[in-house]
């Protein structure tokens, strides 16, 4: 599917698919977003709410379309300040391109980190890779549909295509898969809040809350595996 570079609301770039109508981040701000749902619902709500020592140290987590890489590098930022060593894996079965890669402007807006941001894209896919002292990245080239990891995420960071465009990607087959790869408390925020999405989820057995959503967007949901 042909895709092509985009201005959002913020000043960030994001890669649409013009066939799809749909975006990689919402056009009211890409970087706005990825702030908003999974740095302040998802990492500060986990690090700032009561989790075990051993998690508050060491945390894993699970992003669901590593795409343009903008959350890798945003909690990439993220751990260094809060002191929080990361383990990221990243899935996504359709790498960006080299050309798609060098038209985002998320080095710009964010930090001089250049050959980070680079770094994250540059390393190989199935290896785990140490980034810095608080942050290792996993890659892996894999459809969502075949994960198997068994409790081992604290966090997932569900930032799949919307269900207007990829319905398969919202169900209780999906969710399960994302229930039985978090661990026991694990929590799974995205920037949907669709009635029939959280109905899958907690069908599945999440528990999940409505929360504000980022600009443009009333609300996003927070899905927690309390046991
Ligand atoms: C909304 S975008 C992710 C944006 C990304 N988190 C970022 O910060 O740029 C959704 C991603 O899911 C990937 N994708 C779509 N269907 C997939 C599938 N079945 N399995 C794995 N990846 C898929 C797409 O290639 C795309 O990169």
């Amino acid at each position: 599917m042909k895709r092509k570079i985009i201005t959002t609301a913020d000043g960030s770039k994001t890669i649409q698919i013009e066939e799809w109508d749909e975006q990689y981040h919402s056009k009211h701000g890409a970087i706005q977003e990825a702030n908003h749902v999974f740095i302040k619902h998802g990492l500060y709500h986990f690090c700032h709410s009561e989790r075990s020592e051993e998690s508050l140290v060491n945390l894993s987590i699970l992003e669901i379309g590593f795409g343009t890489g903008l959350n890798a590098f945003i909690t990439y930022l993220e751990a260094e300040k809060l002191k929080v060593n990361i383990n990221y894996v990243g899935v996504e079965a359709y790498p960006i391109s080299a050309e798609e890669l060098s038209a985002l402007n998320y080095v710009d807006l964010l930090s001089k980190e250049n050959d980070v941001f680079k770094k994250l894209h540059d390393v190989s896919w199935e290896a785990e890779h140490i980034i810095n002292k608080y942050f290792s990245l996993t890659k892996r080239k894999q459809f969502f549909e075949d994960i198997q990891d068994i409790e081992k995420y604290n966090l997932i960071y569900f930032d799949a295509f919307g269900a207007r465009v990829q319905p398969e990607l919202w169900t209780e087959t999906i969710f399960k898969i994302m229930f039985k790869a978090l661990k026991p408390k694990g929590v799974l925020v995205t920037y949907s809040a669709k009635g029939s999405v959280r109905r899958a989820m907690q069908s599945v057995g999440f528990i999940v809350e409505r929360l504000e959503g980022p600009p443009g967007k009333r609300e996003m949901l927070r899905a927690c595996k309390k046991m």
